[in-house]
């Protein structure tokens, strides 16, 4: 572990310098813009860009066709990837309007030499590419950029350190997501992270501690603690710490009224996690738990390391533990061999456990995965008649799941204002629902009892039925 420290304070002040006199020359401030791809983790690693980005000087924007953009990449699917070169096409028209701009692009996609080559080939305009990493160096880079006339291209293969105490720019007041560890060790057969984020690494709680009380005193209410598997918080630091007792003592900061996590992974989700959770109301009665497919057969070919009946079982022992909970999960259909009697498994474990929500995703081949030399990729055709089952008995699950809430009263957390109903603001429940509900801005990061009223499927119109809850 070490700090955001010397070296890279330098380069944010020697930015600052030519933000400055350039802000001069133009004779209005310089714009920046991140584009945020991809997981929490991401938005978090964006979160420290614009943190850098407005410590140097510069106004945050929205628009693309600001003075720096930088796309903050996500590579799990091919449908990611995609997304990216088809934003990217749109930028050589804004840098011929305005030739002084300075386009990078970083994150996981960089991770990957292929896209790299695609990005000097095809998008040769792109001053600044790097990966995963080295984020930390981002003041450094950016003042290259800045001063240099070629590309700055820097991509490590592994992390050399955890780098604490980076600027950050939340996109909240009053929420916030914390990484707790970094890369992943499990290796599911079809899922390319362990290669762009590397192996395990767990911040010491006692930093992870520090950084929450310094949200709470900053107004934060809701914190959500970012890891590719939670579980196995603590594996290699000298400490003898364990996710649940992490959990327990997050939740246990003053000043902070809701805790979440993500992700879970089924395999070492343990007694002692069910029962933090079920003893400490400050921390959401929701659980995300990957499936990926309720085939044992598809499960152990894509590592997962768990049977259907064992997640069966343990999703039931969670909900008896903790009747208000929503378990919310993952799906992917198309795996190589998967069969239609596969895709079976999977609905009955839908119907068994009844997820109060799900993300069905069509298998992505991705290179360098094992899956990914598999034969018997599925047809095309198998694979959509697939997803267009398990959809329907998803979405059926999760409207029941749904409407067994009508009526009740549930504390809310205000996100922002709704800007498809005026007059309305939209609120999160502790399970994760969302309501929305008559109200204007002032009330958002405010908790308030709500009623849900109206059910429109998987969320609700309601109403406030009580005064600010503090
Ligand atoms: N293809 C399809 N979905 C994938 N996911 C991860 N890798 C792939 C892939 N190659 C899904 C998993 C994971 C979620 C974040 O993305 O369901 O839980
Ligand atoms: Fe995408 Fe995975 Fe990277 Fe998150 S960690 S941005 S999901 S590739």
């Amino acid at each position: 572990m070490s700090t955001f420290e010397n070296e890279e304070l330098y380069y944010i002040a020697k930015m600052r310098e030519i933000v400055r006199t350039r802000s001069e020359a133009l004779g209005r401030p310089m714009t920046a813009c991140v584009v945020t791809f991809g997981c929490q983790m991401n938005a978090r690693d964006s979160e420290k860009l614009e943190g850098v980005l407005s410590r140097a000087g510069f106004v945050i924007t929205q628009e693309e066709d600001a003075d720096f953009l930088i796309y903050n990449t996500c590579t799990v699917r091919d449908n990611a990837d995609q997304r990216v070169f088809g934003r990217l096409g749109r930028v050589s028209h804004y840098k011929k309007r305005n030739p002084m701009m300075k386009v990078a692009v970083c994150g996981c996609m960089m991770q990957e030499a292929s896209n790299v080559e695609k990005i000097k080939k095809s998008y040769p305009f792109v001053d600044l590419i790097f990966g995963t990493h080295n984020l930390y160096q981002f003041p450094r880079y950016l003042c290259g950029t800045f001063e240099g006339t070629g590309r700055v291209e820097d991509i490590w293969e592994a992390a050399d350190r955890i780098v604490e105490d980076l600027p950050i720019r939340r996109k909240y007041s009053y929420k916030s997501g914390i990484n707790i560890m970094f890369g992943c060790n499990n290796f599911c057969s079809y899922c390319i992270v362990p290669y762009v984020r590397g192996r395990e690494r767990s911040r010491e709680p006692r930093e992870i501690l520090r950084e929450v009380e310094t949200l709470a005193a900053d107004g934060v209410k809701e914190i959500m603690l970012l890891g590719q598997n939670v579980n196995s918080y603590g594996t290699g630091l000298d400490t003898d710490v364990t996710f649940p007792m992490l959990l327990n003592e997050a939740a246990s900061v003053k000043g902070i009224r809701r805790v979440r996590f993500m992700t879970p992974h089924p395999k070492d989700f343990s007694p002692d996690l069910i029962r933090v959770i079920r003893d400490n109301p400050v921390i959401a009665r929701h659980v995300h738990l990957p499936l990926q497919s309720g085939s044992d057969s598809v499960l152990k070919r894509m590592n997962r390391r768990y049977t259907k009946q064992q997640y069966i079982d343990l999703a039931q022992r969670i909900r008896h533990e903790i009747p208000d909970v929503s378990i919310t999960t993952d799906i992917i259909v198309g795996f190589p061999g998967e069969t239609a009697a596969d895709v079976d498994d999977t609905l009955d474990v839908i119907e068994k456990v009844g997820f109060d929500n799900a993300y069905t995703f069509i298998y992505s081949k991705r290179r360098g995965t094992p899956a990914a030399r598999m034969e018997d990729q599925v047809p095309q055709d198998q694979v959509n008649a697939g997803f267009n089952r398990v959809l329907e008995a998803v979405q059926r699950n999760a409207r029941m799941r749904s409407i067994a809430l009508q009526g009740q009263v549930h504390e809310a957390l205000v996100e922002e204002v709704n800007t498809r109903n005026e007059g309305y603001v939209s609120a999160r429940l502790s399970n994760n629902m969302i309501v929305h509900v008559p109200g204007d801005a002032s009330m958002i990061g405010k908790f308030y009892p709500v009623k849900l009223s109206e059910c429109r499927g998987f969320y609700y119109f309601g109403e406030i039925t009580g005064d600010e809850r503090y």
